[in-house]
């Protein structure tokens, strides 16, 4: 058991906070389903991530913006309902949030009552800040996410790097100061600069989380299936692969089929 398992029996937006202070990285990833909730949470994950990647990796979607409420909030009880220790965020899916800020607090409350999660995500700085705003007034935890905010991929058209730019990065300090004087707990940065990360988690108190953000924030999240190597087509820079699932898997229904079809399975012990 690590120091930190010991440490945080139940992780909440506090300890995160602590955490940021005491200079001790935190770790989250995503999760849709119990059984693999339950595993990652007995592995002494922080923080796990009910993500609208669910579209892509669990539904096949080519972005996140299919995905409902309806859909998010039957993943993310699924989720709640293994983890003893982790902090749940959820995703607030497209759709659920931008219309305006009582839509908005109604989907929040909706993913809080019926899921059962500890907090909420949503993607964008000023634009959402009044929705945050009221979200945070029903006192319902939010984070924020700021850089390659996926639910906007038709407006900018591509994943590549954000903020590349030094009046697109301004704005995405500027933004990531608003979300914490609202009272975000946290902030996801996605695939920026690694050198403009770093200034934003020098800048602002609450924990920043990375995704292809550089080691200078105070913690890394990666998309489950992508780390465990059960996606194959995605391939960028900032991911690590921790095991090759994918051909394991593949390998294991080969020795099934094969076993079957030769009649090895099942085998006298293997019957009643
Ligand atoms: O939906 C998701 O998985 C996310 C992470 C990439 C941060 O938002």
């Amino acid at each position: 058991m690590t120091a930190t398992k010991k440490k945080y029996k139940k992780v909440t937006t506090n300890s995160l906070g602590e955490m940021k202070q005491n200079g001790e990285k935190i770790s989250m990833l995503t999760a849709y389903d119990y059984t693999l909730a339950k595993i990652i949470d007995g592995g002494g994950i922080d923080v796990i991530l009910v993500g609208d990647s669910a579209s892509n990796v669990m539904a096949g979607h080519e972005t996140t913006l299919p995905i409902t409420l309806n859909e998010m909030i039957y993943h993310a009880s699924s989720v709640v309902r293994a983890v003893d220790r982790a902090l749940v965020v959820v995703d607030m899916p497209f759709g659920s949030y931008q219309g305006n800020s009582k839509e908005a607090l109604s989907s929040a409350i909706r993913i809080m009552k019926e899921s059962g999660g500890h907090s909420v995500k949503l993607e964008g700085g000023r634009e959402i800040l009044e929705s945050i705003e009221r979200i945070l007034t029903a006192g319902i935890p939010v984070m924020g996410h700021l850089g390659l905010t996926p639910q906007s991929i038709y407006k900018f058209g591509t994943y590549t790097l954000r903020a590349k730019k030094e009046e697109e990065a301004a704005k995405l300090l500027e933004d990531a100061k608003l979300l914490e004087v609202a009272g975000c707990f946290a902030l996801v940065l996605e695939k920026v600069p690694a050198k403009l990360a770093q200034k934003v988690a020098k800048s602002i108190n609450i924990p920043v989380i990375g995704i292809g953000a550089g080691n200078g924030v105070d913690g890394q999240v990666l998309v489950l299936h992508d780390m465990l190597g059960m996606t194959q087509e995605f391939n960028p820079r900032f991911l690590r692969r921790y095991l090759n699932l994918s051909d394991s898997i593949t390998s294991a229904v080969q020795n099934y089929v094969a076993d079957v079809k030769t009649k090895d399975f099942p085998n006298e012990k293997e019957q009643y």
